[in-house]
């Protein structure tokens, strides 16, 4: 929505007035999922996933399910041929079908077109680019929203903040760390960059903590505290969210981390009466302890539940925009 190749994209924070106003909008959807049967009647969203999903796919298709909007699933990894991204490509090898044809085609069967991809986490430069969302945006002529791109991942960003918005302190401002913690492989920054992004967005204070080398792009995490010591980190926490990411300076690789960085109970010894976030999915005992994950502490359950009236939200929205209503 505030994407300069269109004023219809959702693919990065909104900026505050219009996050608060989503965030507003899913807490009513929350109340009232199907309030707006009517609205999305005679539309088509195609979500085109070139990556795996349980939460994304299903809550973005209940969401506009809810709007009476028809969804059309394109598991573009497994079921269509294999895109070639390079400008100027003589495509005598694997790729079969260009992302500047394929996305013309898949622009002129839907209204509004939602797409997953992940970054190569080798090629820095075409990551940085967000180049698979870019070339699609630039290709498809449709209004498209992000589930999930190589840079950021803004509709669980709106659940995250969907989800703190419901469970905030009262009379202050809610404390937010975002944690690293242990992986047996190396993930994208995506969700972490967009927490990062949407918290301070928010105006909530941050502090990210992180073994050393594994900074996060600094155009996501300026005005944060970063703070390597975890325990100090959560201190006086309100809200803990966990996540993986592999190093952004040495890009894509996991250098070494000898300290025990999975959370347990015990870590919260400062932090009385945090709530733990975290993305799902994720595996337990290595990321995020069973006594964690199944106790009082843990929001996971509601965040992934948000994630439908977040979605919901956002498609709102976008049918509002389309047909100029705000
Ligand atoms: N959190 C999230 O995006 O989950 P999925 O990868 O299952 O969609």
């Amino acid at each position: 929505m505030n994407d300069p190749a269109s004023a219809f994209n959702f693919t990065t924070f909104p900026g505050l007035e219009t996050a608060q106003k989503l965030i507003e909008s899913a807490i009513f959807y929350k109340r009232s999922p199907r309030y707006d049967l009517q609205k999305g009647r005679g539309k088509r969203l195609g979500c085109i996933f070139l990556n795996p999903s349980l939460r994304t796919r299903v809550s973005t298709q209940v969401a506009a399910s809810n709007l009476g909007m028809e969804s059309i699933v394109l598991n573009m990894d497994k079921e269509a041929w294999a895109l070639e991204m390079e400008d100027g490509a003589i495509m005598n090898g694997n790729t079969v079908e260009h992302i500047a044809d394929a996305g013309g085609v898949l622009g002129s069967y839907f209204d509004f077109l939602a797409i997953r991809s992940f970054p190569t986490l080798s090629d820095k430069e075409a990551d940085m680019r967000d180049e698979v969302i870019s070339k699609f945006i630039s290709s498809t002529g449709k209004p498209v929203i992000s589930l999930e791109s190589a840079l950021r991942h803004p509709l669980q960003s709106l659940a995250d903040q969907v989800t703190i918005n419901q469970n905030l302190p009262t009379g202050r401002k809610p404390k937010v760390v975002l944690t690293w913690a242990p992986h047996i492989k190396a993930l994208p920054h995506a969700v972490a960059n967009s927490f990062a992004e949407w918290t301070l967005g928010m105006d909530h204070d941050l502090t990210i903590t992180h073994p050393e080398g594994y900074e996060l792009d600094e155009e996501f995490t300026q005005g944060a505290n970063i703070e390597y010591d975890q325990s100090k980190a959560l201190e006086g926490a309100d809200f803990v969210y966990v996540k993986n990411w592999s190093s952004f300076k040495n890009y894509g690789q996991t250098p070494r981390v000898i300290e025990n960085w999975m959370l347990m109970e015990s870590s919260f010894g400062k932090a009385k009466n945090a709530k733990v976030m975290h993305c799902l999915p994720v595996r337990r005992n290595v990321v995020l302890s069973d006594e964690i994950l199944d106790g009082p502490r843990s929001l996971v359950q509601e965040q992934a539940a948000n994630r439908v009236f977040a979605a919901q939200a956002v498609l709102s929205h976008m049918l509002d925009l389309s047909t100029g209503q705000k």
